[in-house]
């Protein structure tokens, strides 16, 4: 009580922003882990953001804004053009973007709460470090620099990558795993030092050390990795840049950047691992492994393939014209095609014909996190169709027709018996199990994993070659017609 009584108005009223901006975030978060609730989480984590450089504006009261101000006019305009502009397939590399500014910033910030921190009679220092003694967290300041620097080069790697403005292929330099090593414990001492020597000449040799090493190692890191994999390395840098977010919370003694900030990063984590699992391999495997570097590991591979059938998309549509149910399985090669808005007129037919459509979500289908839940919802497939893995795996046997939509890996059965595949262990989708299967791709070619798909030469399985969105297009006119 007294030390509320104590607080100024304007303090008072910032802190109770901050901790209703902290529950926004929390509840932000939780309403983004379901479909339904996940765009207006996101709009509540956007307020609450908002909410909290409105409170760090009025607690820091005597101060011209006029900067923040600037900066938010500023950095609002870009993510409103950006979100214009950016298609839904960039949507993986305009997040690598986001996580690199997140790590600079908060290093930028980390640099401003040291150089400022010994300086107590700067209005921005008492700003900043929320008082009057000069103390900063040298081990906060100098871990966020460490970690915001390799987050931000780590991101502008996956950037090029993603974005294609460098080869996706994973770049394997000699001795890699020991120039890293290196890199890393050198950046430790460093930090290790800048904390000890903090406030004099020698911590800030060490800052800028630590800062250099660091931006080099978040390339290092990045580069040995292969494009397909970038997403998990995203969601970790995303983990990074949280992680980074907190330290800087610490340094400036900021709760709501340090809450946030660990949002963030136990989010990122949680994320990350849950990808992992999906696609059966480590963490160490996807960081380390060079995973993409040769063809067979890339989706490039070869396979040979014996009594493969194939059908036309008339004979799919007079098949599909019976069935009473339907599963849809999309893949990666949806999202190329963009055969997403095809698909929901196919179902609208079909449905009114009787039949009931569903669709099957691998939890790692296409690039990106949900990026098939998000190609669906653009084209107002209704979320009460969409079912996950685990919930409709065991309804494919009851199922008439399947139409696997530019998926691979992810209807792949030799996950579940070739103990000798890459995918063997990865859970897939049992679509062998229906009566009948229309597999929608180009041609027999794999998928990201680069190896032969066992599910071709089913007996039950027909190959539709083409483009995923001209061949539905087609069964549609064949429905239409018939
Ligand atoms: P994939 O196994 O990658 O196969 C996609 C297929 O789409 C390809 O075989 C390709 O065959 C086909 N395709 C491409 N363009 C097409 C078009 N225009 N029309 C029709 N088909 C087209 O896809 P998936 O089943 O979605 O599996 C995803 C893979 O990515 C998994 O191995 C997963 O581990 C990996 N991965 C996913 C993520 C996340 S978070 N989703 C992250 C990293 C890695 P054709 O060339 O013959 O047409």
């Amino acid at each position: 009580m007294l030390a509320i009584a104590t607080l100024k108005l304007n303090e008072l009223l910032a802190h109770f922003g901050y901790i209703l901006s902290i529950l926004m975030f929390m509840f932000g978060i939780m309403m983004m882990g379901r479909v339904k609730t996940a765009k207006n989480g996101n709009r509540l984590a956007a307020l609450a953001m908002l909410l909290a450089v409105v409170a760090q504006l009025v607690q820091m009261g005597t101060i011209n804004p006029l900067w923040i101000v600037i900066g938010l006019v500023i950095g609002g305009l870009i993510g409103a053009v950006a979100s214009i502009k950016v298609q839904m397939t960039q949507m993986p590399e305009m997040v690598a973007l986001f996580n690199g500014s997140g790590g600079l910033a908060s290093a930028l910030v980390a640099i401003a709460a040291y150089a400022y921190g010994g300086i107590p009679s700067q209005p921005l220092n008492r700003a900043l470090i929320g008082g009057a003694s000069g103390d900063v967290n040298g081990l906060a300041v100098m871990l966020s620099i460490l970690i915001g620097c390799v987050t931000f080069t780590g991101s502008v790697i996956a950037f090029l990558k993603l974005s294609e403005k460098m080869s996706g292929k994973p770049i394997l330099l000699p001795a890699r795993h020991v120039i890293n090593i290196v890199l890393g414990l050198v950046a430790i001492g460093c930090t290790v030092m800048g904390v000890w020597f903090i406030g004099g000449i020698g911590g800030t040799t060490m800052l800028v050390l630590v800062s250099l090493i660091a931006l080099v190692l978040g390339i290092t890191l990045v580069i040995p990795i292969g494009g397909g994999d970038m997403p998990v390395v995203i969601s970790l840098l995303n983990s990074y840049s949280g992680i980074a977010a907190a330290m800087a919370g610490f340094a400036l003694n900021s709760q709501v950047l340090i809450v946030s900030g660990s949002l963030v990063g136990a989010a990122g984590l949680i994320l990350t691992m849950i990808m992992c699992k999906a696609m059966n391999r480590s963490l160490a495997n996807v960081m380390f492994g060079g995973f993409g570097a040769t063809d067979s590991g890339a989706g490039g591979g070869k396979s040979e393939y014996k009594n493969v059938k194939s059908a036309d998309a008339e004979t799919a549509a007079m098949l599909m014209a019976d069935a009473q149910t339907m599963v849809v399985v999309p893949g990666y090669g949806m999202a190329v095609a963009q055969a997403q808005h095809a698909i929901r007129e196919l179902a609208k037919i079909l449905e009114a014909r009787g039949c009931a459509v569903r669709y099957a979500i691998h939890p790692v289908a296409g690039r990106m996190p949900g990026h098939m839940n998000v190609l669906l919802a653009e084209a107002n497939v209704p979320y009460e169709q969409l079912f996950e893995m685990d919930q409709i795996n065991d309804d494919f046997k009851n199922t008439d027709v399947v139409l696997v939509i530019g998926a691979n890996d992810t209807v792949n059965p030799a996950a579940k018996t070739d103990k000798t595949s890459p995918l063997y262990g990865m859970p897939v989708l049992n679509v062998e199990d229906a009566k009948a299967v229309f597999t929608i791709k180009r041609s027999l070619g794999s998928g990201f994993a680069g190896v032969k798909n066992e599910l071709f030469e089913c007996p039950n399985n027909y190959m539709v070659y083409g483009d995923a969105r001209k061949v539905v297009e087609e069964i549609i006119k064949a429905l239409k017609e018939g």
